[in-house]
């Protein structure tokens, strides 16, 4: 197993002199001061904001875990990941495409602004609320129901247990969503949208309460690590392309308007959501002697958040992950 000690070289100017994963996340769990948790969602204003963990899983199968990794949470827009590929598998990867692009926007995950001014109002990628919309409303089957048991056994097949829905986080946010009932309509009234309103948000909410912990999203993130294909059961779960083309979405949109900035000082695919998940990857690499060279899925909890959306001490744990093993995939 790969030492987590780090070498006194290696240690950042002025900062604390940190030798391990727990002593990592201990001084990052000090940052969740400056964020705060996602009160928009009444449910989840009561999380504690302290909470920091992380879960790395390599393809041997080791898992490291550190903190509150074992804590829960619901996926939020990490489920638009899962999603856009059970859509893909589902309908086919140009008929989603058809419906919805894959630019980056640089704008807030919530943005109404550019479906207006970039007519036909085709949303501009599926990590976005417009997009992630209108690609839950092309699920596979004729019901909410049936659309969310095609996701649901998604991630079954990929996680070995079907993941619970969090009915409170979910009735808590169904009453207050009007942004987002505001964006299914617009989609509707423009076409994208293929189910009625409050079915197509039926199915976008409920996948947004999902709930899982560190270790679950790791172990995903690994699996699109490896191309969709599962490295410890060795089985193709995904479709290779369908696995490329949610990383590259993941690196280019995952972080919303500050995705060019968790590239440029990252530089791996993630994804977040607001209740302060991310789940990140490490593609393997050729690099000699890199820590973590056959990949690794990872998997980050922490619910204080930016003004971005994305969990505080969850970036700067990433950040500083990346800096000591050289994770960049640039
Ligand atoms: O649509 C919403 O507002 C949430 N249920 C999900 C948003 C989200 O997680 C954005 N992420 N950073």
């Amino acid at each position: 197993m790969f030492d987590m000690t780090i070498n006194q070289e290696s240690q950042p100017s002025g900062c604390l002199q940190m030798n391990s994963l727990d002593e990592w996340v201990a001084y990052c769990r000090s940052f969740a001061a400056e964020g705060k948790c996602a009160d928009y969602i009444p449910a989840l204003a009561n999380t504690n904001p302290s909470e920091l963990g992380v879960c790395i899983i390599r393809p041997d199968g080791t898992v490291i875990k550190s903190g509150d990794w074992n804590a829960f949470f619901t996926l939020q827009s990490i489920s638009k990941v899962f999603s856009f590929m059970a859509a893909c598998i589902g309908r086919g990867i140009s008929y989603v495409l058809e419906r919805v692009d894959v630019e980056p926007t640089g704008d807030p995950f919530n943005s109404i602004i550019r479906l207006e001014m970039h007519k036909p109002g085709k949303p501009f990628n599926p990590m976005i609320n417009a997009g992630a919309i209108t690609v839950s409303s092309l699920l596979p089957g004729e019901s909410p129901q049936d659309k969310l048991d095609f996701l649901l056994k998604l991630l079954e097949n990929m996680l070995g247990k079907r993941p619970a829905i969090n009915e409170e986080v979910f009735r808590s946010e169904w009453k207050t969503a009007h942004r987002n009932r505001a964006l299914a309509y617009y989609l509707k009234e423009t076409g994208y949208l293929e189910l009625e309103v409050e079915d197509a948000l039926e199915v976008y909410l409920k996948q947004c309460s999902i709930q899982v912990n560190s270790e679950d999203i790791a172990m995903i993130g690994l699996i699109l690590a490896h191309d969709g294909c599962h490295p410890i059961r060795k089985e193709q779960l995904i479709p290779k392309e369908v696995a490329r083309l949610t990383k590259s979405l993941m690196l280019t949109c995952g972080m919303y308007n500050s995705s060019g900035k968790f590239a440029a000082f990252v530089g791996i695919p993630a994804k977040s959501g607001v209740s302060g998940g991310i789940m990140a990857l490490v593609p393997p690499r050729n690099r000699n002697e890199v820590p973590f060279q056959d990949g690794c899925g990872i998997g980050i909890y922490g619910p204080a958040i930016d003004e971005y959306g994305n969990s505080l001490a969850g970036v700067m744990l990433l950040r500083h992950m990346a800096e000591k093993w050289d994770l960049s995939i640039f």
